[in-house]
């Protein structure tokens, strides 16, 4: 198993944020040593929950939030709704491939509206996705659990799809130069993101462990000591 060459970023997901006051919690997070803001996007039809739209999205940078959005999209059809977050200050808008009938066309369209994209990989749902569109794409975002809830346990069977994944982007990055980055989504804890880093990732989500914490601070340090770079 190789290790990402690219820095490790944390990304909280605020699906397990204190919602009444995102805002600030989110401000807070980001100001003990987060890099992104992981919004988890669900419309009770593609998964079964329902979070947030753009109009929330556009409220955090209305509220100062500058940190770089990091949208995921659990939804079915995507074009719509990822066009209105990247008018809403979205900065990377990831899908699930199963969720659109024109994959390359949905990446293409993020992109024209200046955002940067990405494909999402559930656990059962194999890497061949990417095969034609890996020159497109600027994350892979692995979920390490079932889609639709916070504070589920990590699946080990990630690990080995997260190898196969660095693999793929090591050799990509090499041909093209190109910087991917691989991000891993769900029931990422203290004590096992150094395993999930060793197996190849660079870009963690935490919702629950993080969220559910009462020093945000300390976690995150704890997280970055425990990736070890
Ligand atoms: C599932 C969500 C969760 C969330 C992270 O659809 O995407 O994976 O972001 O939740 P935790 O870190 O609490 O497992
Ligand atoms: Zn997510």
């Amino acid at each position: 198993m190789t290790r990402s060459s690219l820095p490790p970023l944390i990304a909280p997901s605020i699906l397990s944020a204190d919602l009444a006051r995102l805002g600030d919690d989110v401000a807070a997070v980001i100001a003990a040593g987060a890099d992104w803001v992981h919004f988890d996007v669900m419309d009770n039809h593609y998964v079964p929950n329902l979070t947030f739209g753009p109009a929330i999205c556009e409220a955090l940078r209305r509220f100062g939030i500058t940190a770089t959005i990091d949208v995921h999209l659990m939804i079915e059809p995507v074009d719509a709704l990822a066009a209105l977050f990247a008018r809403a200050g979205a900065d990377i808008i990831t899908f699930h491939p199963e969720a659109t009938r024109h994959v390359d066309r949905s990446l293409q369209a993020i992109r024209d509206a200046g955002c940067k994209c990405g494909l999402v990989f559930n656990p059962a749902t194999p890497l061949d996705a990417l095969t034609h569109v890996l020159d497109k794409v600027d994350v892979v975002l692995l979920m390490s659990v079932n889609p639709g809830f916070g504070g589920q346990s990590f699946l080990p069977s990630a690990l080995a799809k997260l190898a196969q994944a660095r693999a793929l982007l090591d050799r990509h990055m090499a041909e093209t130069g190109r910087q991917v980055r691989l991000e891993i989504d769900g029931g990422v804890k203290i004590d096992n993101i150094g395993q999930i880093a060793a197996a190849g990732a660079d870009t963690f989500v935490a919702g629950s462990a993080i969220f559910g914490a009462g020093d945000y601070t300390s976690t995150i340090a704890a997280m970055r000591e425990q990736i070890g770079v």
